[in-house]
């Protein structure tokens, strides 16, 4: 991900969560985190992923996919490529939050090996009042 591609991510942002960041959040991940996008043939995105990192822990901290080209494989790209990262980066343990009613997201990551380590009660806003969080881990190694 580039500066170039922040106004595509922060649309596909707006059109994918309850609570979007701002393209000043998404900016800051930009100079501190890992972001990487996926493009069509023409160059658009149509997906990222926003991973930090820190010793030998990732937390994915956000992926999403632009509704019209979503159950194409382009978020199991996405999670390939930064699991390919963590291993050159040794990283061992990786962590995330989803919503409990995400189960598109949960499947996905389940895919991937990740499994329930916890819930968080009322952790997120929602529009029918607060929803719990599932956290989740990965051995990455
Ligand atoms: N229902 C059930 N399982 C689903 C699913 C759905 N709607 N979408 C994805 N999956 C699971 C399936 O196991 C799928 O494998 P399969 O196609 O072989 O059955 C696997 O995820 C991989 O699918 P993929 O095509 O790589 O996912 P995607 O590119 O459609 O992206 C999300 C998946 C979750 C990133 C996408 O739906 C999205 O952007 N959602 C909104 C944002 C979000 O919730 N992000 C995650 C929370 S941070």
């Amino acid at each position: 991900m580039t500066e170039a591609h922040l106004d595509e991510v922060v649309r596909i942002e707006a059109l994918s969560f309850y609570e979007p960041w701002s393209h000043a959040c998404v900016q800051s991940s930009l100079n501190k985190d890992g972001c990487f996008v996926a493009l069509d043939s023409a160059g658009a995105v149509v997906g990222y992923v926003i991973f930090s990192y820190i010793f030998d822990e990732g937390e994915l901290l956000r992926i999403a996919v632009h509704p019209l080209h979503k159950r194409k494989g382009i978020a199991s790209l996405l999670i390939r490529q930064i699991l390919n990262i963590a291993k050159a980066r040794k990283i061992k343990h990786w962590f995330l939050e989803v919503r409990a009613s995400n189960s598109p997201a949960i499947r996905l990551y389940e895919k991937f090996g990740f499994t329930v380590m916890g819930r968080r009660k009322s952790y997120y806003k929602g529009p029918h009042g607060k929803e719990d969080a599932i956290t989740m881990h990965l051995n990455g190694n």
